[in-house]
Formats: C-alpha cells, structure tokens, sequence
C-alpha cells in the first residue's frame, strides 16, 4: 500500500518514490514498530476507542507478523514507503480491514519518533555495556604495568617519566567520562512523543501514560509539538557517540606510533595486523588505522544531523527522515570500534624495555637534577643551567645521564655527591610523583580501584 489518498491523482513519479522511500534504512526499526504499536493498540481497547476484541485480535495480528520475521516466514518488503507502512500492510493482509483501525489516534509523526528512541535507547545500552569491557581491557593491562616506566610526552617530546598503567588509565578515565553521557542521554532521551499525533494531540480520548508505562518510558513529552519535531536525543547521542569516537582515535593514534620501528614500545598482535602485498617486512596496525578515521565518519554524520535540523521550522517535515541513516551507521561504527579496540588492547604485548630506553635517551630525568641542586640551595635558574649543561655532554659522549661519571657531574658543580644516581633513578622519580593523579604506583592503584567501583 502506497500511502496514497482520495486527494493525490495516480501514482508518484519513479524517482520520486525512489528518493521517498526509507524502508532500505528504517527496516531495522520493525520490532520497535510492532512494539510500539502493541502498546498503543492496548491503550486504545483500555480506553473504549476500539472494542476490546478489536485491539485483540490487532495485537495477536502483530505478534504473529513478528514471529513470521522472526522465523523468516516473510520478508521485509522494500517497496514499502517505510517501516510503519510495510508493517500495517502486513497487518491489513493477515487480519483484514480490520486492521486498518490500528492507525486511530496516532500519526506517523508520533510513531516515528517513538520508534526510533526505543531503538536507540537499547543501543545505547548495548554501546554502554561494550564501553564497560574495554575499560575493563584497560584496567587489567593497567594493573600488569604500575612498574612498567615509560616517557610522558609533551609536544610529542619526551618531558617526564610516567608508567604504561597511568598512560592507560588517562584513557579510562575518558571512558568513565563517556559513561556517564550515554546515561545522561538515555535519561533525558526517555519520555514518549507518542499520543502527539500528527502535531496538534488528538479529540479521541487517548491515555497517554499507560503507553509510557507499557513501553517503559519515565515521562511523557509534554508538548505536542515539540513530541514530533525534536530530535535533541538524536543530535545527544550523536555528540557522545562521536566524542568517545575521538577518544578511541587518540588511543589509536597512540598505538600507532607506539607500535613503529624507532618506539617499538608494543606490538600489536597479528589478529590486528595485516601485512604488505609487496613488502615482506611489514606489519601494519591497520584496525588502529582505520579506528582512527572511522572517527572523522561519526564526526560528520554528527555534523548531518545538526545541519538537517538546524532550519526546521515546527511541526514535523520530511526533512526528518533523514535522521535515521546516520545515526544507525553512528551506532554501528562505534559498536564494531569498541569490539575491535577491546580485543586489540587485550592481546598487546607491552616492551617495557623499549620503554625504559626511551626514558634514558629522552633524558627525561633532567628537570630531577635541577631538583637535585635546587635541594642543596642552588638558585634554579642556575640549577637549570647546570643540567641543561649536563645533559649536553651526555649528548656529546652519547651516555644517557645515569652513565656519567660523578667527576663529570662534580665538573659542573661541587654540590654533586654519589647519592645523584639515586636522585636520577627513573623508579624514584616516579615514585615520588605521588601527588593525587600523578604515576606513582600506590597513586595510579588508587586510580584503578576508583574506576573499577564506578563501572560495577
Ligand atoms: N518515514 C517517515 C520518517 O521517517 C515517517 C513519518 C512520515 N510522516 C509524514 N508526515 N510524511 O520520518
């Protein structure tokens, strides 16, 4: 059935049905569909608008449509204008005329809506519950690797030293962050528009709150208006989806450079590594590649979503169709991105030797000796001096600072005494970095601990 009434003569234009028709995108809505209208077909042999047996034998009509999906008894007609009329079509064929009540006081526009926020409501949760796991990933490599020092970078320079765990819980951290947005919007994403029909509600004596209560809504939009023309929820879910996108990209950038020749800090197992047709030696971290820039995908289906909006002037326009492709591509982008950096995370190898390497010939030690002279009364302008002086001769003679002599360190100033080495150490420079939030082991434990509680 086109949907196509008394008023409009004979049958749309080729293309134009072609560019109206969403069914090849808003299928997988049909289960929401069908839910959806349960609920609603409820409420009306509840209230008296259909006779009792009316709602019935609709309700038991769409249950069995759905189990004949379900088993693949019928399939998804993709000359349908959408989901909502392929599944009254359906209706209409199994049930009769009967079934052409179902549409009594409720529009697509209302439905739509609904529809679609049931739908991303389960995914949401379905993104949160893989979100958990692959901070959990983080946690466990984090715990493995408290000890495991590495240079902190800053300007991509070596600055100061770190360990792997408090590197990684950076990253936890964010993902403890784009928790609480995925719960944050299906909170405020959770109020029916159904019963706003087409823009101005309805005469028919409806009973708005029992649908909310059927479909497990905690409130009901309370403007109908505003029921069919908002799509926040959309544009919500897309800014979370597209910031834990960008979280994930970072990480992948990280493990990218990580993962090459001249850092060799990890190495990404093979299940995540493709080869080069031409060059034997290469093993490249294409699934980190590819995280990467699937972030610029969500970033502009984002983008899509706020610019179709933007303009729209109330109630509902067609302008709105347009919501659905992004946002289910948002949805199942980051889906298979969490999946793939889960694993990924899982099965790194970490070369804590590499790291430690870096750590020395980054010199990253330097700002300790200017502690070291400042503590001995040294001014640090001039205690600056003298490392930067120190870490040139190490340069020179290709030592890392840990290797020159005490002669070379008593040459540039008489306040050095054996006890420098110690000062130097890259396991007591972290260690005393035991400020809240800092990398030293009992702190970055505390850290592990603290979002280990909030994602039980
Ligand atoms: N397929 C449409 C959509 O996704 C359903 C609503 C159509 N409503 C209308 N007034 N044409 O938005």
């Amino acid at each position: 059935m086109k949907l196509r009434t008394g008023m409009l003569d004979g049958a749309l234009d080729k293309e134009a049905e072609n560019l109206n028709s969403s069914i090849k995108v808003d299928q997988r809505l049909v289960y929401d569909d069908i839910q959806a209208s349960i609920a609603h077909v409820t409420m009306l042999g509840h209230v008296g608008i259909l006779r009792e047996n009316e709602a019935q034998a609709i309700i038991d009509g769409l249950i069995n449509l759905k189990d004949k999906i379900i088993n693949k008894e019928i399939e998804i007609d993709l000359k349908a204008e959408d989901v909502h009329s392929f599944v009254e079509n359906e209706l209409i064929k199994d049930i009769g005329q009967l079934g052409k009540k179902m549409h009594t006081a409720r529009s697509r526009n209302d439905q739509v809506t609904t529809d679609l926020k049931l739908y991303l409501r389960r995914e949401s949760q379905n993104i949160k519950e893989l979100l958990k796991e692959y901070i959990g990933v983080l946690l466990e490599l984090s715990e493995n690797n408290t000890e495991t020092i590495m240079p902190g970078y800053t300007h991509l320079q070596a600055a100061q030293p770190v360990t792997f765990a408090h590197h990684l819980m950076a990253y936890a951290m964010m993902g403890l962050r784009d928790l609480s947005r995925l719960e944050d919007f299906r909170q405020r994403a959770n109020e029916l528009p159904l019963g706003g029909c087409a823009l101005a509600g309805t005469t028919y004596p409806i009973d708005r709150d029992m649908v909310k209560e059927y479909l497990g809504f905690d409130g009901l939009m309370e403007n109908s208006m505003d029921a069919v023309s908002d799509r926040d929820y959309v544009l919500e879910l897309q800014g979370v989806i597209s910031i834990l996108g960008v979280h994930l990209s970072r990480l992948s950038e990280e493990l990218i450079i990580w993962s090459s020749q001249p850092y060799s800090f990890v190495t990404i197992d093979d299940m995540y590594s493709t080869g080069s047709s031409i060059m034997p030696q290469k093993k490249n971290p294409d699934m980190a590649e590819l995280i990467r820039s699937k972030a610029a995908r969500l970033i502009g289906n984002m983008n899509q979503s706020f610019v179709m909006v933007k303009g729209l002037p109330l109630a509902y326009a067609k302008d709105l169709q347009e919501d659905k492709e992004s946002i289910f591509d948002s949805v199942d982008t980051i889906k298979i991105c969490l999946q793939v950096m889960t694993g990924q995370m899982k099965s790194l190898k970490v070369n804590k030797k590499k790291m430690l390497i870096a750590c020395k010939e980054g010199y990253i030690n330097a700002t300790d000796i200017a502690d070291y002279l400042v503590n001995k009364s040294i001014a640090f302008r001039d205690a600056h001096h003298i490392a930067a002086k120190l870490v040139k001769i190490a340069m020179e003679e290709e030592k890392t600072l840990e290797e020159l002599s005490l002669d070379t360190y008593k040459k540039q100033s008489d306040k050095f005494e054996e006890d420098i080495y110690q000062a130097i150490d890259l396991k007591t420079i972290v260690g005393k970095r035991n400020s809240k939030g800092g990398p030293s082991k009992e702190e970055v434990k505390r850290q592990i601990s603290y979002v280990r509680e909030k994602i039980k």
